[in-house]
């Protein structure tokens, strides 16, 4: 299981050494929310920010864009340095062209699905997809309650993702903590993504250890 801290959850007023801290504690990627007061009611960065992160951390960048008409932007955040980039599939009527464009610059693309959309709407994609983020909290902020009302989804769609003997990997985001990360885990999670499950706590080494499980 790896780990992808959020930095939406970290001290902004420190933020090279709370980067720095969840390198060395071991985080596996660096899951970048990209917000845009839009889409979801909360505003973060753009890609200069992005840009500067990459320039201070070894880690690879996941980013998570939670934009209406991510196409505007995909160009942006790919020049900005980012490995994995995924779009909401709720956001955009162009998702083919998103896929592709992504695909074409030779770094990982993933498609996000809100809590309440159905794997349905996105299986037809699931095979041009390096990744899946499944979101377990509806989009916006971080510290909010897990929604066990999505594990069954993620099940389905790891079931799916063997029948069909897909290479997709299953990435979960929001509200995971050391007690329901099994649960996930179990759901057959690839990654998961974790904001105050790390920065909230005071060893961040021991954090990402526990959500291993
Ligand atoms: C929610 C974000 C998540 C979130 C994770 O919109 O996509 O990545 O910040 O933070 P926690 O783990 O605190 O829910
Ligand atoms: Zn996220």
């Amino acid at each position: 299981m790896k780990v992808a801290p959020s930095i939406i959850a970290a001290d902004f007023s420190r933020f090279h050494e709370e980067i720095a801290a969840v390198e060395k504690a071991g985080a596996d990627l660096l899951h970048l929310d990209v917000m845009d007061g839009v889409f979801v009611p909360n505003l973060t960065f753009g890609p200069m920010i992005v840009e500067a992160i990459n320039r201070i951390s070894s880690l690879e960048l996941d980013a998570h864009l939670m934009i209406v008409n991510p196409e505007r932007y995909l160009d942006q955040y790919i020049k900005a340095g980012v490995d994995w980039l995924s779009f909401h599939v709720e956001a955009t009527e162009k998702p083919e062209y998103c896929i592709q464009y992504i695909k074409e610059q030779d770094i990982k693309v993933g498609i996000a699905l809100n809590p309440e959309t159905p794997f349905e709407n996105i299986k037809k994609f699931v095979e041009r997809l390096d990744y899946l983020l499944v979101m377990t909290v509806h989009p916006g902020f971080c510290g909010q309650k897990f929604l066990s009302e999505v594990v069954d989804k993620i099940k389905e769609i790891r079931n799916w993702i063997e029948k069909q003997r897909l290479e997709c990997i299953l990435e979960v985001d929001g509200g995971i903590n050391d007690t329901n990360c099994r649960i996930v885990r179990q759901a057959g999670a690839d990654i998961i993504v974790a904001g105050a499950g790390i920065f909230k706590k005071s060893d961040y080494k021991k954090a990402i250890e526990n959500l291993r499980c």
